[in-house]
Formats: structure tokens, C-alpha cells, sequence
């Protein structure tokens, strides 16, 4: 099976009450231990690139190591999409590179200035048989070098979607219901509680449409353990409890973005060959356990949190 777009995938989630897992990509082994994970759970699966990983690995490295993966299991629907595209430039680019899919993220800007870039990518987008997400509200965190605040992130009104949405004609909308970017996504201490009620509001007004939830991450303790066992100091990282992510995925929330959890588990894997081996130099030596970390976490959200275990038989 060639690439495949989102559409299929998110109607078949909606109606099934899951959700697809977007998993960021950078290099070889966070491709395979994804798409491994995926292809054992017969799970479809998203791939997503952002504009920092595009700078890191080049862009056509990165396609090609999806084709690779696509290769080896040509029965997984998989999806290459673009994470948080700055501007219409970088999103053509993909587009024209053989992404499936991208996002235009206009989110900081003010919302008239939103709708007409998400327009404008939309029409080259559908022209070249490509889906588009778009966002509206800001989360916190960081994302491609840009840092976010706490005060300065906005949950999405509800009132806004209807028409951004018509105007656009945009496939998916990511949301921002209290999710954030990175691995400190809660004051320690305070509940981690996502507005399960601006969901609801906008499901209400945007029936049966595929919405994205970003800065998902649920920051496994078990793998900041690891990491601060050998070495690390990663202090009061927190995340999105998965009861929560459960069910976001079981609403209208049909694509989940994963990525500091990927982090974590590579760099766990990392911190412990290098502790228990301080003479390891063989990257293969090192890479291999941060690689299966990367599938075991996949594998678990697949299962335990994302509920599409199956979805691609
Ligand atoms: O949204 C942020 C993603 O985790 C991508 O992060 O821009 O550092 O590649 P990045
Ligand atoms: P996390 O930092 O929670 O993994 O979010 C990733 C993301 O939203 C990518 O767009
Ligand atoms: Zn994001």
C-alpha cells in the first residue's frame, strides 16, 4: 500500500470511538520502532514530521525512510504528515514531496489572518490530493524553537469553530483543551485536568469532524526514572494523565500527537547503555535500546491508551 491520506483513517476512528496516533519522526530508529509497533497491532499509524525534524534529517531523508518502512509492511495504512507547518512555502513543499498530509499552523496569528493562510493551503492541498489540519487556540510548551507561556496560551473557543471550519474548508482541527507541548505540562502539585467541556462545545457545533489533540503526551515516570537513575535531571515533568487521553480518544478526538513520550524513551534507553557501559561506542549498541523503548511506548499507547489495535484489518 502507497501513503495513504488521513480521511479514511479518521472516519473509521470516529465511528469506532479511537483514536490514530501521530508519532513524530527524526531519524531511522524512531521511524522503525513506530511503524514495528504499529505493523504488529495491525494499527494504522501517523507519521509526522515537524519543521524542526525537516531542518535535523532532511526532508528527503525522512520520506524515504517511511517508503522503507512502507516497503517492509505494505499492508499498514500509514500517513506522512507535516507537524505545525510555519507558512504556505513549507506546506507546498511537502505537498509536493509525497507528505499525504499537513497542517497549517496560523493559530498566533489573529484569527482573520488564520482562516485566509488555512485557505490558501487548503486549495493547493485538495488540488494535489492532500489533507490539511489547521488549529485554532494556543497551546503551551514548546514547539520548533517557539516557547510558549502558560499566560499566553488560549483554549480554543467553541464559538470560533463553525466558521473557521466553513471558511477554510480544512479536513481536521486541532483544538487546545489544556494539553501542552514538551514535558512540563502541569505545576506540580495541581490536578492535570484537560476541558473535557470546550470538547463537548465544539462537537457540538462541528458534528462528526475529526479533531486533533497535540502536546498528548502522558510523560511515562517509569522512563523520567530511568533517565534521572543515569544520570538525567528531568525535574517535575509531568503529563497528560492516559484515563484522559482514553477518553479524548473515544469522543471526536481521532489523531493524538505523541512526541516527548518518543523522547523519553529513547533517551532512557540511551542513559542506561551508556551508565551500565561507559566503554559503549557502537551506536548500534545504544540506539537499539532507545529504539525499543520507542516501540514498547507505541505498542502501549496502540493498545492501552489510543484503542486502534486492529483498526487496519
Ligand atoms: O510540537 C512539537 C513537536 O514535539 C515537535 O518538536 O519542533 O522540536 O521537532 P520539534
Ligand atoms: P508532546 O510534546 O506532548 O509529545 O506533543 C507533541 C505534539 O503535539 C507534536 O505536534
Ligand atoms: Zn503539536
Amino acid at each position: 500500500m502507497a501513503l495513504v491520506t488521513t480521511t479514511e483513517m479518521f472516519k473509521k476512528a470516529y465511528e469506532g470511538g479511537y483514536a490514530i496516533g501521530a508519532f513524530n519522526i527524526n531519524n531511522m530508529e524512531i521511524v522503525q520502532g513506530i511503524t514495528e509497533a504499529a505493523h504488529e497491532l495491525n494499527s494504522p499509524v501517523i507519521l509526522q514530521a515537524s519543521k524542526g525534524a525537516r531542518a535535523y534529517a532532511n526532508s528527503v531523508y525522512l520520506v524515504k525512510l517511511v517508503e522503507g518502512a512502507l516497503a517492509l509492511y505494505p499492508d499498514l495504512p500509514v500517513a506522512l504528515h507535516l507537524d505545525h507547518g510555519p507558512d504556505f512555502e513549507t506546506c507546498k513543499d511537502c505537498i509536493d514531496n509525497g507528505f499525504t498530509s499537513v497542517m497549517i499552523d496560523a493559530s498566533s496569528k489573529p484569527f482573520e489572518e488564520n482562516i485566509e493562510i488555512t485557505r490558501k493551503v487548503v486549495e493547493y492541498a485538495h488540488a494535489h490530493g492532500v489533507v490539511v489540519e489547521a488549529e485554532l487556540g494556543t497551546l503551551a510548551g514548546i514547539e520548533d524553537e517557539v516557547q510558549v507561556s502558560a499566560e499566553d496560551s488560549s483554549y480554543t473557543n467553541p464559538d470560533d469553530v463553525e466558521e473557521f471550519v466553513g471558511k477554510t474548508g480544512v479536513d481536521s482541527l486541532a483544538i487546545a483543551i489544556g494539553t501542552s507541548h514538551g514535558a512540563y505540562k502541569f505545576k506540580p502539585g495541581t490536578k492535570p485536568q484537560l476541558r473535557f467541556d470546550i470538547l463537548d462545545e465544539v462537537v457540538k457545533r462541528l458534528p462528526g469532524f475529526p479533531i486533533v489533540l497535540h502536546g498528548a503526551s502522558s510523560v511515562p515516570q517509569e522512563y523520567v526514572k530511568i533517565i534521572n537513575e543515569h544520570g538525567g535531571a528531568l525535574k517535575d515533568a509531568i503529563g497528560v494523565p492516559e484515563d484522559q487521553l482514553r477518553e479524548a480518544a473515544r469522543s471526536a478526538v481521532c489523531k493524538i500527537n505523541i512526541d516527548s513520550d518518543l523522547r523519553l524513551g529513547m533517551t532512557a534507553g540511551v542513559r542506561t547503555v551508556f551508565a551500565e557501559n561507559p566503554a559503549a561506542f557502537d551506536p548500534r549498541e545504544y540506539l537499539k535500546v532507545g529504539r525499543k523503548n520507542v516501540k514498547d511506548i507505541v505498542a502501549h499507547k496502540i493498545k492501552d491508551v489510543l484503542g486502534s489495535e486492529g483498526a487496519a484489518l
